[in-house]
């Protein structure tokens, strides 16, 4: 999301930028294509563009089928494998993983290479040998999958192949903007939704009424207030909005001026006391493994989350197939 206001723009590569540490602008660079998230009209409005289709209401819906079995596939694994287990690798980070490479075309089997390099572009306190390493190796492998796919783009209908058809064929975007977009995807597919559902299981774990509460509820619409209350609460991408101010900007009595970085809570808006007054409430022997004092967050990355979610269950409790799904 670029900025909405022209008194703001996204910071890029911008000298002087306040950055989180020293590895982040190391991390950050970008081989000359600026990524869509730091772009301006509009190369943002072109940007989008070619991805807008991908993201429709009706195209996340048709993806249903396809992350439900994942899903049930991964919940399967997990009673196979017997409690106790780490939560967030085998199901918090799979899920999306798995969605992820499967929306863009790419083997399942690349998803530990794709992961390890995602986890360090998002990591704030990194040496800078392998900070520097990750976005080329990112762009590269996915310079080589669209080469390949270009001899053939229309084998699976999948994103990476329509972006070809659509988009690089007819002179819209050039190939490494192509590759860049596909980078930020791959990038933003990783981290944020592994975050938010092992907090959102963290959550649930905790609060055992909550849980009892949405497994009794029928209705589809409470499941989506449940997840948007979760991201509101947990505010998992707190550090990822940057912008410079491009003219003074007047805020709460405060001036911002040209030129000076603006880093937004989004944690601390969304649990302004004004507008959020209590937190909405929210699966059968699930619980930690281990105390709650020694579960693993994260510390000294740009998005907020867990290390490892170790969590157990009476064995006799699982069940498989789709009904574990809702
Ligand atoms: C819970 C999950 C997610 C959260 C909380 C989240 C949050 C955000 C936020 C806050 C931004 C704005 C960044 C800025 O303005 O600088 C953003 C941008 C973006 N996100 Fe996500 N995201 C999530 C999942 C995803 C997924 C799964 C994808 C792709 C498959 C994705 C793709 C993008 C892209 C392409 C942008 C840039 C959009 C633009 O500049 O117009 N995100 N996301």
């Amino acid at each position: 999301m670029a900025s909405s206001t022209p008194s703001a723009s996204p910071p890029a590569a911008k000298e002087g930028y306040p950055q989180l540490s020293t590895s982040r602008p190391v991390a950050a660079s970008t081989e000359g294509v600026i990524p869509i998230n730091y772009t301006d009209p509009p190369d943002h409005t072109r940007l989008r563009r070619a991805l807008i289709k991908e993201f429709t209401v009706a195209r996340v819906q048709s993806l249903q089928p396809m992350i439900a079995a994942v899903v049930d596939a991964l919940i399967d694994g997990m009673l196979e494998a017997g409690p106790p287990l780490d939560l967030q690798s085998r199901f918090a980070l799979a899920v999306p993983t798995s969605v992820i490479l499967a929306m863009l075309g790419i083997a399942y089997d690349e998803h530990g290479f794709f992961h390890e390099r995602a986890g360090l572009v998002v990591s704030t306190n990194l040496d800078s040998a392998l900070a520097r390493q990750a976005q080329p190796d990112i762009r590269a492998r996915m310079r080589e999958i669209l080469r390949e796919k270009e001899k053939n783009p229309e084998a699976h209908d999948d994103l990476m192949e329509r972006l070809i058809r659509e988009q690089i064929r007819p002179g819209n975007l050039s190939h490494e903007e192509a590759c860049s977009l596909l980078q930020s995807l791959v990038i933003a597919g990783h981290e944020t939704t592994a975050s938010i559902i092992g907090l959102g299981m963290l959550l649930l774990l905790r609060n055992p009424e909550i849980d009892r509460r949405l497994r009794d509820e029928t209705s589809t619409k409470t499941a989506e207030q449940a997840v948007e209350e979760m991201l509101r609460y947990w505010s998992t991408t707190n550090f990822v909005a940057f912008r410079v101010a491009l003219e003074d900007v007047g805020f709460r009595g405060v001036t911002i001026r040209a030129g000076e970085g603006i880093l937004p809570q989004v944690v601390a808006a969304n649990h302004d006391p004004a507008v959020f007054t209590r937190l909405p409430k929210r699966m059968p022997t699930l619980r930690l493994a281990i105390p709650f004092g020694e579960v693993e967050f994260k510390r000294g990355y740009l998005t907020h989350g867990l290390h490892a979610l170790p969590v157990t269950w009476q064995a006799d409790c699982g069940s498989t197939g789709a009904e574990g799904t809702r």
